[in-house]
């Protein structure tokens, strides 16, 4: 089978027909993002100023593999890490600290941990508007981290930052262009991550292999309308970590 890039054609010519899109351009609201108003709030700390540059961090960056999955990653970091890679500069404001298409920003961001600072292992959803996991439910009691993962060896994990695409509220303007701009947002979404993981020493790797519909269900998400697009997994560093392993090809 030849590799299917007439449908990255066919999506692309779509740029001018908007084919599929439900509303005018006009019509589509901006800056939307899920709120679990009803769950546990968990207000993350201000991120804490980083002392690697912006170059040292484009420099250092590798793809981790070997880390501590027993050491929990803190508030401050995780604070850090999507306070700076992707929550609004101020509640008023619609934008993130990435960029989207159109503005309609259709990526979710949910953390799944077995090793959060005082934690018990759980699902979160994270609120850009507010600054705060939102704690949705405490995975199963047998769980483990690498049920998510297709070849979760020899990774170190404790945490997933799983990336959703929302489709419709890109498809809305855009038509079937949603699919190739929610996965593009969600590639800036998790370079942001990685820089400023890398800046504060942690352990992290971009990781699209990971099991489909364990993520749906753990998520509990409706999968015609919502499903996990990409994912950043997340440790703490082993004490003696100098750099990373070679890449574990899914
Ligand atoms: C879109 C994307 C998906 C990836 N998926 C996986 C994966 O499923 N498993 C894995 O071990 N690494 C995955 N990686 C990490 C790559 O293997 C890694 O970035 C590559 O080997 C280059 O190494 P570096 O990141 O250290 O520069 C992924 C990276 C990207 C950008």
């Amino acid at each position: 089978m030849t590799f299917l890039a007439h449908l990255h054609s066919d999506l692309r010519c779509t740029r001018l027909t908007r084919r599929g899109a439900t509303h005018h351009p006009k019509d589509v609201p901006r800056g939307l993002h899920k709120e679990y108003q009803r769950m546990p709030q968990f207000r993350l700390p201000e991120p804490e100023s980083l002392t690697t540059t912006l170059s040292e961090a484009l420099k250092q960056r590798r793809s981790g593999v070997s880390g501590n999955a027993e050491i929990p990653v803190t508030f401050q970091e995780m604070g850090t890490v999507l306070g700076l890679a992707l929550r609004k500069p101020s509640p008023m404001h619609h934008g993130r600290h990435y960029p989207s298409g159109g503005g309609l920003y259709p990526v979710e961001t949910y953390l799944i941990s077995t090793a959060l600072e005082s934690q018990t292992p759980a699902v979160f959803h994270y609120n850009p508007t507010t600054h705060a996991l939102e704690m949705l439910w405490d995975l199963p009691l047998n769980f483990n981290m690498k049920d998510i993962a297709r070849n979760p060896e020899p990774l170190s994990l404790s945490s997933m930052l799983v990336f959703t695409g929302v489709w419709n509220r890109s498809s809305a303007k855009y038509g079937d262009l949603a699919y190739q701009h929610t996965l593009i947002e969600a590639g800036h979404m998790s370079e942001n991550v990685l820089l400023v993981g890398c800046a504060l020493g942690l352990s992290m790797r971009p990781y699209a292999g990971f099991d489909d519909t364990l993520i749906i269900s753990l998520l509990d998400l409706d999968g015609e309308l919502e499903q996990p697009v990409h994912a950043v997994i997340l440790c703490k560093k082993p004490q003696h970590a100098t750099g990373s392993l070679p890449a574990n090809e899914d």
